[in-house]
């Protein structure tokens, strides 16, 4: 039988509300979402996923030794279902140079500033400590970089004057919720590659920052 969706596997370690919209999306889009794996027990996203009938795995990174065992023992999970993409959604672990290299060019993740400004964590707090008058949410391929892979797409959100960490999160989240169900259905369509550590849609070289998604 010929394969019409392109088969995606999210790993998660939280509330998963990204995992959400991606299964509400691809109910009408070109991918379909084949399995959820968490390395937190507790995470809310594995609850979504059983309620959307998908296979869910619980991989406990502190069972190995290791973040190459730990891994390996994700690859062989994840290569069980045989997926097209690899699709991080609050997935809170750096990946091992060798599990970028067993999926190069096929890992997404979602990024909560506007990169390639403020890698790493605590962003909200970290844009409003610099009294920037912008932020937002950046889907990017990945590399061995941290949060440093090419952008394919940003956009942004303005910071009012009574912004908290609260109301930038908030704000940031209904923007990723819109973005990466976008960016996965490129994906799925042939559209987005990465070459040489750029990325392109439609055979185009975006440019670092990406494409600028505006509110539609
Ligand atoms: C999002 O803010 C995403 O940008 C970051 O982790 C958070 C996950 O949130 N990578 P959720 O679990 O999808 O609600």
């Amino acid at each position: 039988m010929q394969k019409t969706h392109c088969s995606v596997v999210v790993l998660i370690s939280g509330n998963g509300t990204n995992l959400q919209a991606l299964i509400d999306s691809s109910v009408s889009s070109n991918y379909k979402i084949a399995a959820v794996i968490s390395n937190k027990s507790d995470a809310f996203g594995l609850v979504r996923a059983e309620r959307a009938n998908i296979p869910t795995a619980f991989i406990d990174h502190r069972d190995y030794q290791s973040r190459e065992q730990f891994d390996l023992a994700l690859i062989k999970s994840i290569d069980s279902f045989s997926p097209d993409l690899i699709v991080l959604a609050g997935f809170m672990r750096i990946l091992s140079p060798a599990f970028v290299q067993h999926y190069q060019a096929k890992i997404l993740n979602i990024h909560p500033s506007l990169l390639p400004a403020y890698r790493g964590t605590d962003t909200h707090q970290r844009v409003l400590d610099a009294g920037e008058k912008e932020h937002g949410v950046s889907v990017h391929f990945v590399t061995e970089e941290l949060d440093g892979g090419p952008v394919i797409a940003r956009e942004k959100i303005k910071i009012e004057p009574n912004d908290s960490v609260d109301t930038l999160a908030e704000k940031v989240h209904a923007k990723e919720h819109i973005i990466y169900p976008k960016v996965v259905s490129w994906f799925a369509a042939g559209r987005l590659h990465m070459q040489t550590n750029k990325a392109y849609l439609d055979h185009d070289l975006l440019p670092e920052t990406g494409i600028e998604i505006t509110p539609s």
